[in-house]
């Protein structure tokens, strides 16, 4: 596995290799498998980071799982917030009465989970629980319940295991942090 990569004009180095990625997944993967049997919960991945943490970790469940992605977008638009969300590729129907099990790769100010997770309670899910793999907790800014923890990073620009710089770094099968 490279040590250094370079993504557009900048250089990363390995920071968490794939064998403790894989380990930490297992690990929040057993947690799941018990917390959740005879529940079928809906693991839900935020696009684009999520994919890769999300087919790890439903690879690793013991139990009945199902996998819906929503991707989410911001603009300026009028509303008083300023911020308008949209949400796209999720429906109520979706989420009514689901067990949500939220898998985001990596939750940094907190601002998007903030923001989506009010609209997704409007859609009445049985529970809502988050999964992150990543989690940096000096740029927190919400207090978001965590029930799936992978690593706690300090503030800094990662890439790889589906994070990106500009699009470059998400196939890196190892964690690479910003030199
Ligand atoms: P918030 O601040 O809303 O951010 O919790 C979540 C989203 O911001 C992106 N993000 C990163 N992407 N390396 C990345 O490639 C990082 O170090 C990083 N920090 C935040 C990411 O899309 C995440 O879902
Ligand atoms: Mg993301």
């Amino acid at each position: 596995m490279a040590q250094t990569v370079k993504a557009h004009d900048l250089n990363f180095e390995l920071f968490i290799n794939e064998q403790t990625i894989q380990k930490t997944v297992a690990d929040i993967g057993e947690k799941i498998t018990q917390d959740y049997q005879n529940k079928k919960p809906l693991l839900l991945g935020i696009l684009n980071g999520s994919f890769v943490f999300a087919a790890d970790l439903m690879r690793t469940l013991e139990i009945d799982a199902e996998i819906e992605f929503v991707k989410l977008t911001s603009y300026e638009g009028l509303n008083s917030s300023g911020i308008l969300r949209e949400m796209i590729g999720l429906e109520e129907s979706k989420i009514e009465n689901r067990h949500l099990i939220i898998i985001e790769d990596i939750i940094d100010t907190g601002n998007t989970l903030a923001r989506f997770l009010p609209e997704l309670e409007k859609m009445n899910p049985a529970s809502i629980a988050l999964a992150t793999f990543l989690l940096k907790p000096e740029a927190l800014q919400h207090p978001l319940k965590i029930s799936y923890l992978g690593i706690k990073i300090p503030n800094k620009f990662v890439i790889g295991y589906g994070l990106d710089y500009n699009g470059l770094g998400r196939g890196l099968r190892g964690i690479y942090q910003i030199i």
